[in-house]
């Protein structure tokens, strides 16, 4: 029970990594505040956290709007009066581009789902984090943010990179009141979104992805959770301002 008494957001929490963090958390005794744009699927996390543990907090909207992350932040701290545990989880790449092709539209688009949506959830909970004089901040970056995107093009890449950067100075400017923040770099990883695009992909296609990892296969949403909930918990006290690699070696590719 890491999680008993704690108040975490997951952000992008309908589906894929931040559901399986979001089902960790309320495993291990924590309160939830799920969030994403569609409700359909909200729904459909709410009772299965509700199962395994306490009935969420649900703050539907678009998190790279500040108005929707004060919305998020103030229903949390109104309804449970802290604020503990920050995953920055929402966003997500668009196709694969060279950087011609990438528009004007895209790049914001990515850039704010990915990096402006932490930068204004960070900010938002810093002042409770630091009242408190505890927090823990985990921004779900991707192996395209420590290398190049395969998948994905230059504005993916420069959003995740930039939510490494952010990583640093959070850590430098929030650690002397207790909180840390640190990030993960997961790579593919099979949520179902992924694994529908994986199964229409040709064999050379799938090989050609493989060869550069390592393990040899793409990753479990859990298995880039569990890593999630490692740098949320206690025993992670002690680390601060780093990235974890949770791409089966693909980082070295
Ligand atoms: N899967 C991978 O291969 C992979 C690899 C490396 C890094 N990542 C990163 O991991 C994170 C989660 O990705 P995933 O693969 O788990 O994605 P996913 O299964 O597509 O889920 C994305 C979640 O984020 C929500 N979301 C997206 N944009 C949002 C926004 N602007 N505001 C609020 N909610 C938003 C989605 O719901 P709505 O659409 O309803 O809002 C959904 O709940 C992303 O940051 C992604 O870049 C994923």
């Amino acid at each position: 029970m890491r999680f008993d008494g704690k108040v975490a957001i997951v952000t992008g929490s309908s589906d894929g990594i931040g559901r399986a963090a979001a089902l960790i958390f309320a495993r291990e005794g924590g309160q939830v505040v799920l969030n994403a744009r569609g409700q359909d699927r909200l729904e459909a996390t709410r009772t299965a956290l509700q199962a395994v543990g306490k009935p969420p907090l649900v703050v539907a909207g678009n998190v790279s709007q500040a108005a929707v992350v004060e919305r998020l932040v103030g229903e949390t701290l109104q309804q449970f009066g802290r604020m503990d545990i920050l995953v920055n989880n929402a966003g997500g790449g668009t196709l694969l581009r060279f950087l011609e092709e990438v528009t004007e539209e895209e790049w914001d688009l990515t850039v704010d789902s990915n990096l402006k949506s932490a930068f204004l959830c960070c900010k938002a909970v810093a002042p409770a984090m630091k009242r408190q004089q505890y927090g823990r901040i985990v921004n779900v970056s991707s192996v395209a943010g420590r290398n190049v995107s395969r998948l994905s093009g230059p504005q993916y890449s420069s959003a995740k990179a930039g939510m490494l950067g952010l990583t640093r100075h959070l850590a430098q400017d929030l650690g002397p009141f207790g909180i840390t923040a640190n990030a993960v770099a997961p790579g593919p990883t099979l949520v179902d979104r992924v694994a529908r695009k994986w199964a229409l992909r040709s064999e050379e296609d799938r090989a050609r992805i493989l060869a550069n990892i390592p393990l040899g296969r793409l990753a479990a949403p859990e298995e880039v959770a569990t890593v999630i909930a490692f740098l949320a918990s206690d025993d992670a006290a002690y680390v601060t301002g780093v990235t974890i690699d949770v791409n089966g070696g693909s980082f070295m590719c």
